[in-house]
Order: C-alpha cells, then sequence, then structure tokens
C-alpha cells in the first residue's frame, strides 16, 4: 500500500466535523465472525441467501434457527477488534459522527459506539411473528428451537431484515440524510453490492463528500473512493488513527 495513504486519509478525516461510517462484515472478520460472501460463509451445504428469507422460515422455521443458533454462538465468543474501538473512540472526538452498519452481531455498541443505525437488525434482538413485540434474547443456546413468544405462544423469529424485505424506512431515511450531508464518508468491510446499504456512499459521493474506503480487496465502490486502503481494518483503523 503507498505508504501516504494513511496520512492523507487522516487528514481527510482530522479537518472534517461532518463524518458517516459505514461499515459491512469486513469490520468484524477480525473478530471471528465469518464473513457472508467469505469462504467461511456457508453453514452446512446453504448460503446465507438460502436461509436469511421469509421463504425459508415459513418452510422450515427450525432449520433457520438452528442456523441462527449457531451464528450467535460464534458470535456470543467474539470481542470488538481495533477496528471496532478506534471507530468507537472516534465517535468522541468528532463533532458530528455517526455509524451506519449493516452488521447485526452486535460488536459496534459492544465497543462503545453509540450514535449508531443497524441498518440489518440485531442478532441479539427477536420478534413475534404474530404480533411484531421486539424482544432481547441473549440465550446461547436457545432454550427451545424455533423459540416461542412468551406472551401469545406464536414463532419468534430474529429481529433481522431478511432478503425480499423492506428495511426500517425511518432507519432507512436518517441513513439516507446522514450520507447525503457528511464531509466524509469512511466505508469499512462491506462488498457494497447489496442495496440499499451500498447506495449509501455514492449519495454522499454525489453530495461532495470525501470517501475513504478501507478493504483488503477493491469493490464496485472503489472507483468512487478518493482514498483507497488495502488491507484490514484492524490494522488500517489504528494507523490511521496514529495520525489522526
Ligand atoms: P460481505 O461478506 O458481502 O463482504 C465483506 C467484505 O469485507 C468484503 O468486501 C471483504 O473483502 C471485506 N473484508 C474481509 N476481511 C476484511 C477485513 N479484515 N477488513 C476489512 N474488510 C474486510 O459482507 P457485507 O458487505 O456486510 O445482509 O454484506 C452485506 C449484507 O449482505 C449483509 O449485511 C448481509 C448480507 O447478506 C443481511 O443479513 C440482510
Amino acid at each position: 500500500m503507498d505508504g501516504e495513504l494513511i496520512p492523507k486519509a487522516a487528514d481527510i478525516l482530522r479537518k472534517a466535523k461532518r463524518v458517516a461510517v459505514l461499515t459491512g462484515a469486513g469490520i468484524s472478520a477480525e473478530s471471528g465472525v465469518p464473513t457472508f460472501r467469505g469462504k467461511d460463509g456457508l453453514w452446512r451445504q446453504f448460503r446465507a441467501e438460502d436461509l436469511a428469507s421469509p421463504e425459508a422460515f415459513a418452510r422450515d422455521p427450525k432449520l433457520v434457527w438452528e442456523w441462527y443458533d449457531w451464528r450467535r454462538g460464534l458470535i456470543a465468543g467474539c470481542a470488538p477488534n481495533p477496528g471496532h474501538n478506534t471507530l468507537a473512540k472516534w465517535e468522541k472526538v468528532i463533532p458530528d459522527f455517526i455509524l451506519i452498519t449493516q452488521n447485526v452481531d452486535g460488536l459496534h455498541p459492544l465497543a462503545g459506539t453509540t450514535n449508531l443505525l443497524e441498518l440489518h437488525g440485531n442478532i441479539w434482538k427477536v420478534r413475534c411473528a404474530n404480533e411484531g413485540t421486539v424482544l432481547d434474547n441473549r440465550d446461547v443456546p436457545l432454550r427451545e428451537i424455533p423459540p416461542r413468544c412468551p406472551d401469545c405462544g406464536a414463532l419468534l423469529r430474529p429481529h433481522i431484515v431478511w432478503f425480499g424485505e423492506m428495511l426500517d424506512q425511518a432507519v432507512v431515511g436518517r441513513a439516507v440524510a446522514a450520507s447525503a450531508t457528511c464531509e466524509v464518508m469512511l466505508v469499512v468491510g462491506t462488498s457494497a453490492i447489496v442495496h440499499p446499504a451500498a447506495s449509501l456512499p455514492l449519495y454522499a459521493a454525489e453530495a461532495g463528500a470525501a470517501i475513504i474506503e478501507i478493504n483488503p480487496y477493491p469493490t464496485p465502490l472503489t472507483p468512487h473512493a478518493d482514498v483507497s486502503l488495502r488491507g484490514p481494518a484492524g490494522e488500517i483503523l489504528p494507523l490511521i488513527d496514529r495520525e489522526f
């Protein structure tokens, strides 16, 4: 990597008052959470797309919950890494800082980030498939699979946005507004192919924001990035912080 890029990214960030960050599964990779499209993204023979859908849940709720139970067990053993921690630290020093994540693992709040939009939900929340009530549930493993609503006995489902489902429009609205008004958008560890999240940096770029991307590999966003840092987030973010 060009040695000048880290100071350049640090300089852009230092001068900015309004910073929006978009993260994806890559920021949690160094914590041990498998990415969706990486080599460890499969469970049994299934791809995420085969399990994270209302159709899959209607067909076989037990199978879908077994997958989530496995993922919850895995995530429960993971801790935030220096990438999460650096972003939590920057929230305290950058005047207007918002973190938009596609991750459902809850590692950003665990690192201390509070101004957070979880676009795809949170794996530690469940929702009554009948009444829509949202509950916290941190049982690892789950007491019963599939779990049932303590109030009405209907099936509980993960409080996660599945393929083919609408995102919470209030959350999307806040994410779009933050993207369209930030001075810098930092995009970390996302393949930048799942919309609407992948559109957010494009809104930011259109509105004149500087785009900084951190990813070991190029993505469809790379041609739009002002600074493209190739490497793991857990190493690059602390390096930027040293120059901050
Ligand atoms: P992906 O698995 O599609 O992409 C992860 C990205 O992280 C890839 O571009 C990797 O190159 C990059 N990466 C891997 N290790 C990294 C590291 N150590 N540091 C930085 N980057 C690294 O995950 P997402 O982009 O998050 O949706 O996927 C978007 C959505 O698709 C997910 O939220 C999920 C999925 O299906 C739902 O669950 C609704």
